[in-house]
């Protein structure tokens, strides 16, 4: 029996379930490359920021127009602009590492609204991105926004002004932070994204107490935080129509056992990669090929999402029952 560990992801075909998710890492080809030879499944680059293209399409306007200057209807933006930019930087870090790698490039953009910079999807494209990763960061802490459903719509305003600009695929990395996340999670797999990862960490602020100011705390995950995706990914296996990322705290082989068999196509590591270093990919896949073995599974497909909630037979189990139960149980 050949055993293998290969996946595919938004129609992508990976090596491993083990996938290098946007950190201050994958912001460079060296890492790149290692995290290849460690034997990860794909790499998603170091978020973009929306706010870097925008201040860049301002900073490139004030050029244009300067006296004299015409800018000709079919010109590239970024001929006119400073390479030496973020933009114009991320944009080699994409034509750079696809050309280094054998394993598929998810760039990353980091956004809040579906204002200005949407072409710039297009851009990333053009340089050989395999799929791209929207990591849409809106806090639910607006209090001018009426309702939900206005917060939602900004969600899916976003995706489907990407996916007019490319034909890779196109992911959503989500927090957790909505009313009804099943339905909203269900809701926005059918906009036409590929892949949704669950879910997004958001930075925690803390208070330094001699300062009386604000520092970050917690910088990277604890593997107690899987316990959140492991939860959102058995609830949604089935119910999306499109491929499941599991991330924030898996630390180990047994956590990538456990995303699949809630149903994940893929499972995103960062916080590990800091703390354990990039080797540390390499134990993840060994774990996971010698736990097949022992449980006589040769692919992947033969036990993802067998412990699903709809699967399971008992959907009680991440339910309310479960949670009397365990509580009677505790003295
Ligand atoms: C230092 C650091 C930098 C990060 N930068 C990004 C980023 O640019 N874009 C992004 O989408 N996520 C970023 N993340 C979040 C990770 O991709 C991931 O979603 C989160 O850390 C949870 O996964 P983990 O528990 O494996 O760390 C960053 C995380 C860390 C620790």
């Amino acid at each position: 029996m050949k055993r293998t560990i290969e996946t595919t992801y938004m129609g992508l075909d990976l090596s491993s379930p083990v996938v290098a998710g946007s950190s201050g890492i994958t912001d460079n080809v060296e890492n790149l490359c290692r995290l290849e030879e460690a034997g990860t499944g794909a790499v998603v680059l170091k978020s973009l920021f929306e706010e870097e293209i925008v201040a860049e399409m301002r900073r490139t306007q004030v050029q244009m127009e300067r006296p004299g200057f015409t800018f000709p209807d079919t010109a590239d933006m970024f001929d006119y602009v400073d390479t030496e930019t973020g933009v114009v930087n991320y944009l080699e870090l994409v034509r750079s590492a696809r050309a280094a790698l054998k394993v598929p490039v998810i760039a990353s953009i980091n956004c809040i609204s579906a204002q200005k910079w949407t072409w710039f999807a297009r851009e990333i494209q053009e340089q050989g991105a395999d799929a791209l990763e929207l990591n849409v960061f809106l806090m639910p802490s607006d209090f001018e926004v009426e309702n939900g459903a206005v917060m939602e719509a900004r969600y899916e305003e976003i995706i489907t002004l990407v996916l007019r600009e490319v034909t890779i695929p196109v992911s959503i990395k989500l927090s957790p932070y909505f009313t009804l996340l099943g339905k909203t999670l269900a809701a926005l797999s059918a906009t036409g994204v590929r892949g949704m990862v669950l879910f997004n960490r958001f930075f925690s602020p803390d208070y330094d107490l001699e300062d009386l100011r604000i520092v970050p705390s917690n910088v990277y995950s604890t593997p107690a935080e899987m316990a959140l995706p492991l939860r959102w990914i058995a609830i949604m296996n089935g119910r999306v129509q499109c491929d499941l990322a599991a991330s924030t705290g898996v630390h180990d082989g047994d956590g990538v056992i456990k995303q699949i068999l809630a149903g994940a196509q893929v499972v995103q590591v960062a916080s590990v990669l800091y703390q354990r270093g990039i080797e540390t990919v390499t134990a993840m896949n060994h774990r996971l090929a010698q736990w097949m073995s022992e449980h006589g599974y040769a692919t992947l497909e033969e036990f993802r999402g067998t412990l699903s909630r709809d699967n399971l037979g008992n959907p009680a189990a991440y339910d309310r029952v479960q949670f009397v139960k365990n509580f009677r149980a505790m003295r």
